[in-house]
Parts: C-alpha cells; sequence; structure tokens
C-alpha cells in the first residue's frame, strides 16, 4: 500500500494506492461515518458492485447507476443524484463515493460540492486516466449542450481511494488513454523516465504520476498559472480529438498533441535534429500511433476557435526541455509560421 497526503485549501486529503479494495472499509472510516451513497455507470456497477457492498457492509449505504458515457456528465444527472440525496434524506453528515472513471467523478464531485452547501466527497477512480488525472486538483463538473465543463466547482475530495486491479478489466483503448496523460507528465518533470514507462509497473507509474500533479496543484489550486502546464498537447491534442469526431481517446490525443508540439518546440527554441530526436524517444517510449491525418489547416482552424484564442493569440505549452515546459503566448500568424 502506497498512500499520498495531498494539501488543497479546504482540508487535506489521503489518495489510497492498494492492489485491491481490501482496505477501502478502514480507509473510509478514516475519515467518515455517516450514511454513503455509491454512485457507479453501469459498466462500474457490473464490475464492482458486489465487492464494494461487501466491503462496506459496516456503512449504511445507497447505489444508483448512470448510464456509461460522457452524457451522463450532464445537468439532468446532476439533479437526478440531488434528487436521489434528498429523497433518501441525506444530510450534512452524510457523503458520496465515486466508482468509476472521470465521468462518475466530475459529477459525484459537483454534486457534493454543492448538496446542502457540500457533504463529504470519496472517490474509487477505475479509469486509468480518472486514477492519473482527474482523481486529484478539486476540479469537479457537467457539461451544458453548449460545451464540456461549463458548470462546476473547485471541491476537494476527503478521499482517494486506488485499486489497482479495478484497471484489469480496462481495455486496450482506455489503457492508451492513460498513457496519454503518464507520457505528458514524463515531459513536465524528471522524476518520471522512459524506462519507467517502458517498464510500465502500474503502481509505479501511478504513484509518480499522482506525486506530479500534486506538486502542480498544490502550487496553483484555482488554476491561474502554474497548472497551464497540465495542458501539455491538449491544444492541439482537443483539436485532434474533435476532428476525429472522438473516434481516438482522449490520451491517445494529447500523445499526438505533444508530437507536434515537439516539432513547434524544437523551431521555436531553433534545436537541432539530436533534441528532437531525445523529445520523440521519450514520446516514444509508449507505442502509440501518433500519426495525424488531419491537415494543418484544419488543426488550425479547430484551434482558433477555440474558446481561449479570443484574443488573437493562443498558449500553447512548449518543451524547452525535458522536465522544463513553459506556457508562450502565440499570436495566430506566429502558430502558423510554427506549424
Ligand atoms: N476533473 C478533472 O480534473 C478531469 C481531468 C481529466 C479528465 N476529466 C474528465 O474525465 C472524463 C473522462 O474520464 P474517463 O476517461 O475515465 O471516462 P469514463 O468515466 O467515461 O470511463 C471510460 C469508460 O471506461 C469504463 N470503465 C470505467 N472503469 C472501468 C474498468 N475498471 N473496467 C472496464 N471499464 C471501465 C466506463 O464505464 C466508460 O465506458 C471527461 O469527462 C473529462 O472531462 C476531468
Ligand atoms: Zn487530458
Amino acid at each position: 500500500m502506497k498512500e499520498l497526503l495531498v494539501k488543497a485549501k479546504e482540508r487535506e486529503y489521503k489518495v489510497v494506492i492498494e492492489k485491491d479494495f481490501s482496505l477501502l472499509s478502514q480507509k473510509v472510516k478514516e475519515v467518515f461515518g455517516g450514511k454513503l451513497a455509491v454512485v457507479y455507470d453501469e459498466n462500474t456497477h457490473a464490475l464492482f458492485s458486489n465487492e464494494i457492498t461487501q466491503r462496506l457492509k459496516d456503512f449504511q449505504i445507497f447505489e444508483i447507476v448512470f448510464p456509461a458515457g460522457e452524457n451522463t456528465k450532464s445537468l439532468q444527472s446532476y439533479a437526478k443524484l440531488l434528487s436521489f440525496l434528498a429523497d433518501n434524506k441525506f444530510t450534512r453528515g452524510d457523503g458520496i463515493l465515486a466508482v468509476g472513471g472521470g465521468v462518475i467523478g466530475d459529477l459525484c464531485g459537483f454534486v457534493a460540492s454543492s448538496y446542502m452547501r457540500g457533504i463529504c466527497y470519496m472517490s474509487c477512480p477505475t479509469t486509468l486516466l480518472s486514477c492519473v488525472d482527474s482523481s486529484i486538483g478539486g476540479k469537479t463538473a457537467v457539461n451544458l449542450p453548449e460545451g464540456k465543463n461549463l458548470v462546476g466547482a473547485f471541491y476537494a475530495p476527503s478521499l482517494v481511494y486506488v485499486s489497482l486491479s479495478a484497471f484489469d478489466s480496462l481495455p486496450e483503448r482506455e489503457i492508451e488513454c492513460g498513457m496519454g496523460e503518464i507520457v505528458k507528465y514524463a515531459f513536465l518533470d524528471g522524476s518520471m523516465t522512459a524506462s519507467d514507462i517502458k517498464n510500465g509497473d502500474r503502481e509505479d507509474l501511478v504513484l509518480k504520476s499522482l506525486k506530479i500533479k500534486k506538486k502542480v496543484v498544490e502550487n496553483d489550486e484555482f488554476d491561474r498559472g502554474e497548472r497551464a502546464k497540465l495542458n501539455l498537447g491538449h491544444t492541439v491534442g482537443h483539436a485532434v480529438e474533435s476532428l476525429s469526431s472522438y473516434a481516438y481517446s482522449h490520451g491517445l490525443c494529447v500523445a499526438k498533441g505533444i508530437d507536434k508540439i515537439i516539432d513547434i518546440s524544437c523551431k521555436y527554441y531553433g534545436y537541432n535534429d539530436d533534441k528532437k530526436g531525445e523529445f520523440s524517444a521519450l514520446l516514444n517510449s509508449y507505442k502509440f500511433d501518433l500519426d495525424i491525418e488531419f491537415s494543418t489547416e484544419e488543426i488550425l482552424e479547430k484551434i482558433t476557435v477555440d474558446k481561449k484564442a479570443e484574443t488573437g493569440a493562443v498558449n500553447l505549452v512548449l518543451i524547452k526541455d525535458i522536465a522544463n515546459v513553459e506556457v508562450v503566448k502565440l499570436p495566430f500568424e506566429r502558430i502558423k509560421e510554427l506549424f
């Protein structure tokens, strides 16, 4: 078992990394004693509800299951979960345990932040992406028809419990999705290396990723500066994700985006092929298909209509060196030259 303590303004919380769910009840008891809404999507319910119900037999639990997929991160689900809590007479001393990926986590976190002005929120992230990315940092949200994550709150969990064996049922696409973010962390901080990635030890990759993200979010909890570094690969990645109509996973698109950013960074800083080779070798420490089949024009078009692009310039995270990225504001004309 490994533990990490994350400091947020509201509270400090533990991230527990264990091979299975055997310590769940004990860890929940350390932070909480009320009744518990355990929230799943259909897939995580089928996979984990028997075991989790058994493990949490000392608690009064209420299960609710949402459809799997991004559409569940909606105002309708938000209202449904709030009503579920109210119908079951949940009070300030009760709490929510999210069992699922980032969709269930973001939804539950936002509900917990606002039901009775804030109740206890705990999560068991069951996708690699949600484990290494959304489980810490306190960002919660649902989508509006007008756009993703448009309504939400910063709200720190009280516990994050990672059962590494939960990832055994993930399809390859979801593993690759998480690996995209993990490789991103290797560009942000030297504590994650190409050999760590090649080695592929899940506990090691999860722990190192969370330590890197912890450092960034503790320095900039409310996303006013340093946290922007976490967007490495994301501006191009989001464009590719959207152009592919979400055929590629988010993390794979981030990896494709980093590949493009390696090109752009080497032009911007005037690096030679050796430096580029060094950056590419790190990215290729996982077997991503980095090919982007969309034209530069299509990608630029997407980027410049992005909401962050209203000022005629875009903030891009560039790779000055491994473990040294910087946010650079580039006017559209300059971006066109670099692409
Ligand atoms: N809050 C943040 O800081 C933050 C950061 C990154 C992403 N996000 C959000 O996270 C969401 C994406 O998260 P995600 O990729 O986990 O998607 P997801 O929650 O939709 O999960 C992906 C799929 O995997 C299935 N699944 C979950 N656990 C499984 C398991 N153990 N075995 C088999 N299948 C399993 C789910 O049912 C779903 O079909 C997006 O909405 C994104 O905006 C939030
Ligand atoms: Zn991402």
